[in-house]
């Protein structure tokens, strides 16, 4: 698979089968994250990789469930549905549904590893803070993809996850679990498994003209070559 290819059919897989994914693939998937760049190449990321520890997987998957039923269910269906348009209208209910119960994003429980990206602000001897909005969140998003599309171009899924630690009470909680110490951050979670079926390529996205403008704000990109979807 090239990297247009992954690029292009790389999707958030949230249903896996609870197989384990070979230790070769896995470390191959793992190196890829050291790649990806950073400020001065300070490497400001750290990640803990929950693999053997199935109580920990579940304590994410309920803090997941908990945190989406919050965020999606505490609003009628009326008013939230549209957030959701791309999803075809025979699933979207349903779809709905899973969301607003936050069954959908219980999936790190059936995943063979949880990995939990960390950034840091501080603990590099910088006399400025690098904030974690321009520099260690962005970091770590980025390593994430990079073995997220490893992960896919290996066949395996992956789904990222801000809902375990986007609220303090309970990423405090996790990073007690784990000893995660208050220099660093957890932003976002990864979790990889083996597919339980192939998903279909949407949702889809905004056409290149609209996201991309031309020397003005506002003023749309023009394809000059064009190009085969
Ligand atoms: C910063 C960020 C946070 C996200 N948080 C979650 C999340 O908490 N749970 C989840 O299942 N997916 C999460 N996603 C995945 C998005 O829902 C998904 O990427 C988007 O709907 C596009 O679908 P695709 O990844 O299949 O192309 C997140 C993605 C990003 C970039």
């Amino acid at each position: 698979m090239d990297v247009f290819e992954a690029v292009r059919t790389r999707r958030s897989i949230r249903d896996f089968t609870g197989e384990r994914i070979p230790d070769e693939d896995l470390e191959k998937i793992l190196d890829t994250a050291r790649y990806a760049p950073s400020p001065e190449n300070m490497q400001m990321w750290r990640y803990v990789v929950i693999r053997e520890d199935q109580e920990l997987k579940k304590f994410i998957a309920d803090v997941s469930r908990q945190a989406a039923s919050e965020l999606f269910g505490s609003a009628p269906y009326e008013i939230t549905q549209g957030r959701i348009w791309y999803v075809p209208d025979h699933n979207r209910p349903a779809t709905f549904e899973d969301m607003r119960l936050g069954d959908l994003f219980e999936y790190p429980r059936d995943a063979d590893v949880v990995i939990i990206g960390c950034g840091s602000e501080t603990f590099h001897d910088s006399p400025l803070i690098y904030e974690l909005e321009y520099f260690g969140s962005i970091v770590v998003a980025m390593g994430i993809l990079n073995m997220w599309y490893a992960a896919h171009a290996l066949g395996y899924g992956a789904g990222y996850q801000a809902l375990p630690v986007m609220e303090p009470r309970r990423c405090e909680l996790l990073c007690e679990k784990i000893g995660i110490p208050r220099s660093w951050i957890p932003v976002a979670t990864l979790s990889i498994g083996v597919p339980r079926s192939p998903r279909m390529l949407g949702p889809s996205r905004f056409p290149l003209e609209s996201v991309f403008y031309s020397e003005r704000w506002g003023n749309p990109y023009k394809r000059i070559a064009f190009r085969n979807e």
